[in-house]
């Protein structure tokens, strides 16, 4: 586990949008694995520019999100369909046919949730994965559980992911009570996984992942196991370590 310390949020999401770029440069037909929520906005604003400069090609790129909610439509503002045309799609020359976030919508989540893991596989598995972390230590929507669940599924959202983001939402009865989630085995066979965590409450999640021991109680604790995990913090996400 590599930690950096910035001292400011964008710092630490310029620096993470520098080891995604240079993930690109390095191997433009990249598979990204790719995270929403506020803290990696920053980030894909960089990632844009590095793009707009001509630094950075998406052309060749493909990406798998982590996550969508259950039951809301693909243009809902809080859709995370929506949040990644809004926030990096539509701002770069990444092909839409090469972008894939998980179905809330379908029929069958269950079956879908596992094709999802393996068209990942067929692509060869995700070069990066790109994670932000709950304020109970939940990644993607993975949430604290008896047990880590390995594969691609529907997850029942905790009152404290729902609390954390009814922000995003009129109010806190409009916020899905489930939704899609990678699992953490889909993560944890990422080449490189690189998880931002910005701001104050954030740290005891941060402390726990990096300080406690590995349990399923704080699903990012599990990150300790991986082979090349970078943890990018700023200095108020860093103040319990
Ligand atoms: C959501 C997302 C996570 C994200 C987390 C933190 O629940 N499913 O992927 O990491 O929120 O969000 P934020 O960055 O807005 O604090």
């Amino acid at each position: 586990m590599e930690i950096r310390i910035f001292e400011t949020c964008r710092q630490a999401c310029q620096a993470a949008a520098l080891v995604m770029g240079a993930q690109i440069v390095s191997k433009p037909d990249s598979i990204l694995g790719l995270a929403t929520g506020s803290t990696p906005i920053p980030a894909y604003q960089e990632l844009i520019r590095l793009y707009q400069e001509g630094i950075v090609d998406f052309s060749r790129v493909r990406s798998f999100n982590l996550d969508e909610y259950v039951g809301i439509p693909e243009d809902h503002p809080c859709s995370y369909h929506r949040f990644m045309r809004d926030e990096l799609f539509d701002h770069v020359n990444i092909l839409k046919e090469n972008t894939h976030v998980p179905s809330g919508l379908s029929r069958d989540l269950e079956g879908d949730a596992l094709a999802y893991d393996a068209a990942i596989e067929a692509a060869g598995g995700l070069d990066i994965q790109l994670l932000g972390i709950g304020r109970n230590g939940h990644i993607g929507f993975n949430e604290p559980a008896d047990v880590f669940t390995p594969q691609c599924h529907v997850v029942e959202l905790t009152e404290s992911t729902i609390d954390a983001n009814k922000r995003f939402f009129d109010s806190a009865d409009d916020v899905p009570r489930r939704a899609v989630s990678l699992g953490v085995g889909t993560i944890m066979k990422a080449a490189t996984v690189l998880l931002i965590a910005t701001g104050e409450d954030k740290a005891e999640a941060v402390r726990l992942s990096v300080k406690g021991e590995i349990t399923p109680r704080v699903p990012a604790s599990i990150l300790k196991a991986h082979r090349h995990v970078l943890f990018f913090l700023d200095q108020a996400a860093a103040s319990r370590l």
